[in-house]
């Protein structure tokens, strides 16, 4: 064996090893929560209905939010069918997420309802694809409204629930992207937006640990999914016919992904996901830039 070959075997199992070590001490209990107090941000479709659904069939009790009531109302009525517990509290709050002084009565409200707060899931997100930045005003604006909803409310939403979480030694999940890895042109300021919420809550999870307070954050890094928002999104941007070549992953196995990893603390998930966006990523860690010209290759061409 060469010097070179048995540096990078030597490197290689290394990592394989820290990888072992990191994720041997998180099990997923399903009994872990029952009755558990839970927060869900945008649940009124997609990944964030799905999680409802498997939390409320574990036992807990849930407050969902989202902007649209008529869907909170049906999955608040389903989650209710759908728990072991006749005692279970299922409540919503409707809330628009680029009003930043409602997050307040979110927390407020789920405490209130819950009688606490053990868990919040912060997974609403704007998601736009299919325009390119040119710096227009439009673009500026549309700019500020965009980190408002996906950036700034997770920190206000988090800051305020941050007190009941500390006394309950909670857990925090966020859902952020495979975009935040690999940039995909159309999605400047998502990709910017799961930057940000990366960087602060990477931050908030040391001082968690450095200030012993037993709150988790758990990084939750979705790519291509099958829900209804994005495949009517990426119709539009790419067409059916490629649309079918991505293989997005189905919503309900990617919640299920991110219960268990919040649950069992972990501290990042990548759940299941389109080939490509795996592909991409891993391309990523060896060389940004040659995966950066895939992307262009793969999805534009
Ligand atoms: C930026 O503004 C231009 C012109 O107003 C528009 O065509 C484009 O779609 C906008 N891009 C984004 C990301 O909104």
């Amino acid at each position: 064996m060469g010097y070179g070959l048995k540096k990078l075997s030597l490197a290689l199992s290394t990592v394989v090893i820290a990888y072992l070590l990191m994720y041997s001490g998180t099990k997923f209990d399903p009994a872990d929560v029952q009755d558990k107090k839970v927060l869900i941000t945008g649940a009124s479709s997609g990944i964030g209905e799905q999680m409802a659904y498997h939390f409320a069939k574990m036992g807990a009790n849930l407050v969902l939010t989202a902007r649209r009531e008529h869907r909170l109302k049906e999955v608040v009525e389903r989650c209710k069918k759908l728990s072991p517990k006749p005692t279970a509290n299922h409540a919503y709050i409707v809330a628009d997420m680029r009003e930043l002084d409602k997050t307040k009565n979110v927390i407020t409200y789920s405490v209130d309802s819950l009688k606490g707060l053990d868990i919040l899931v912060l997974n609403h997100a704007r998601i736009s694809v299919s325009n390119m930045w040119f710096g227009s005003q439009q673009n500026l604006t549309d700019m500020a409204m965009e980190m408002d909803i996906n950036f700034r409310s997770y920190v206000q939403l988090a800051s305020h629930a941050l007190p009941h979480l500390l006394k309950s030694k909670g857990r925090i999940a966020f859902v952020s992207s495979t975009a935040e890895k690999v940039p995909v042109p159309g999605m400047a300021v998502y990709t910017a937006s799961k930057h940000a919420i990366q960087g602060f809550f990477g931050v908030l999870r040391q001082e968690m640990v450095m200030r012993n307070t037993g709150v988790s954050v758990t990084s939750c890094i979705v790519g291509g999914t099958r829900t209804e928002n994005v495949m009517e999104l990426f119709k539009q941007k790419f067409g059916e016919e490629k649309l079918k070549g991505l293989n997005f992953a189905d919503p309900t196995a990617v919640a299920l992904e991110i219960v268990k990893a919040t649950v069992a603390r972990q501290y990042e998930v990548f759940t299941s996901s389109d080939k490509w966006s795996s592909i991409l990523m891993f391309l990523g860690k060896i060389s940004p830039e040659f995966a950066d010209q895939v992307t262009l290759k793969v999805l534009f061409e």
